[in-house]
């Protein structure tokens, strides 16, 4: 589980980020928006090839999925069916003594077992409900030692199912002085039009899928796809989160990129099992070292009451194991609600049995600026031997692919180097730089995790070849001026 605590690894990424342009706190002149970002020219590149790599992975390539774009602003009535309106709350519990408000797992938790009375603390924000608890110590701990807490064996004296909650704390000033728990509502709220009043509320979406099972109807009549098949869309999505932080983990305005992919009912287990399969190999095929990923299927008292099953990807960050992306099999939860409040059919016509059917659906929902953080925080290394911050980013995601360097800033060298340069930008994402020593030159482009380096130097003059410089292994072969584009897109391909 993710745990708000200042964490070394954390700052250090947060402050390369900075340092280099990847991401910026939003309105940083005003004294920032909390749990807002900024994407700086090399965020935006690193994010555009991230969505991109979807887009090709989950749309482009495939036959049986076609891509969407709906708007933010949506009906009111949409997330009423949704169940946003109902049930997309967090209890939130106001400190009476210090005016702290805290979402109610944050609070100091105190246990007693009613046999031997031992007791003892958890804070920091772990937990509130036994589910929520057995997740952070499957994390945290052995499963064994997860049974020794709330309504389980005391770790003292061993008493079976004896251990309660005796009482809750404000995690600021320690008061015991609460009030009760009030669900709140993450949904941001704005008016429609020039009047203000309630007839004119509408919601910030808070995710991309109900953009998709909204089009259903017009989708199908229009692109004739045959089932199985998805509707794959990538957006913002806005959720007014009462607990932030950990960077761009969880933010109050992010990107989504979710498919939903209709199927028979009777068949939604086998697509349910394909797609988390698909979508862990996806994070793979990023760079993501597989010892640093993990599916976490949800136990059943943690499912919504509608899903029949759903796994998280969770990635290791460095302030624990949590969730990347969901892939639930929702079943016909979404097209039976829409289809309830707007009246309008939400079926697809089966030929073979010459019947309307309302098909279940599978969803990826995964986190733009989650992956982002992911492929960040996995590509960093600190090269204690060369004395460098490495991004050793894939060549597909690295914002810029080459950086182009005039061994020295004479010679003649940096015409030749501009030349370099300008033919390659035709082909790809490159930088020049002929400012500082060659040396501190290609630690700036190692921290950008550019993995590739062109030096133009005296032997160029000589018989035209340049240096190529790989980033992680340092290895520099000479080739000629006129192979660079051919030979840095086999490598980046
Ligand atoms: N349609 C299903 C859905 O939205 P979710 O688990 O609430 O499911 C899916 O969100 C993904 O969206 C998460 O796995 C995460 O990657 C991303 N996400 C959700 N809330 C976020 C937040 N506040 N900040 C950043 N990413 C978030």
């Amino acid at each position: 589980m993710e745990k708000q605590v200042k964490n070394e690894q954390m700052e250090k990424l947060t402050s390369l980020c900075k340092r280099r342009g990847f991401i910026f706190q939003s309105s940083e002149i005003y004294g920032g928006l909390s749990s807002t970002w900024d994407y700086g020219p090399l965020g935006v590149e690193l994010k555009r090839n991230v969505k991109n790599r979807w887009w090709q992975d989950i749309v482009i390539s495939r036959e049986d999925v076609v891509g969407m774009d709906a708007a933010i602003l949506m009906h009111p009535k949409v997330w009423e069916a949704s169940g946003h309106v109902a049930n997309f709350h967090d209890p939130l519990i106001d400190c009476r003594n210090c005016k702290a408000r805290f979402r109610a797992d944050k609070g100091v938790f105190y246990f007693k077992c009613r046999q031997c009375d031992y007791n003892f603390q958890i804070d920091n924000g772990l937990i509130s409900t036994a589910q929520d608890f057995r997740k952070y110590f499957n994390n945290d701990m052995s499963a064994a030692d997860v049974e020794h807490y709330k309504g389980s064996n005391c770790p003292h004296c061993g008493g079976q199912q004896t251990v309660d909650l005796e009482k809750l704390l404000c995690p600021e000033c320690g008061s015991g002085n609460l009030s009760e728990a009030r669900q709140f509502n993450l949904m941001f709220k704005t008016h429609f039009g020039p009047s203000e009043d309630s007839t004119s509320e509408v919601y910030l979406r808070p995710e991309t899928a109900q953009g998709i099972f909204v089009n259903f109807d017009n989708v199908i009549n229009t692109s004739r796809m045959k089932m199985p098949f998805g509707i794959g869309q990538i957006g913002k999505a806005f959720r007014n989160e009462i607990t932030t932080g950990n960077f761009i983990f969880r933010s109050r305005e992010f990107e989504q990129m979710e498919l939903e992919y209709f199927v028979k009912r009777e068949e939604s287990q086998k697509w349910y099992e394909y797609w988390v399969n698909e979508r862990f190999n996806w994070y793979l095929k990023l760079g993501i070292r597989a010892e640093n990923l993990r599916l976490r299927p949800h136990a059943q008292e943690e499912l919504a009451h509608y899903a029949k099953a759903c796994t998280d990807i969770e990635y290791k960050f460095p302030f624990g194991w949590s969730e990347l992306e969901g892939v639930a099999d929702r079943q016909t939860f979404d097209l039976d609600q829409h289809n309830q409040v707007s009246g309008k059919k939400m079926t697809y016509f089966e030929t073979e049995t010459s019947s309307h059917i309302v098909p279940a659906v599978v969803e990826s929902s995964a986190g733009v600026d989650r992956t982002i953080l992911t492929v960040l925080a996995d590509a960093y290394w600190e090269d204690a031997e060369h004395d460098r911050v490495v991004l050793r980013l894939i060549p597909q995601l690295a914002p810029i692919k080459v950086a182009v360097l005039p061994l020295v800033n004479r010679d003649g060298m940096p015409e030749i180097a501009k030349a370099i340069f300008h033919d390659l930008k035709r082909f790809m994402a490159a930088f020049y730089d002929q400012g500082g020593s060659i040396g501190r030159r290609y630690r700036r482009q190692d921290e950008a995790g550019t993995p590739f380096g062109i030096t133009i130097d005296s032997q160029t003059l000589e018989d035209g070849t340049v240096t190529l410089r790989d980033r992680d292994t340092l290895a520099q072969i000479r080739i000629a001026k006129d192979r660079i584009v051919k030979v840095l897109q086999e490598k980046i391909a």
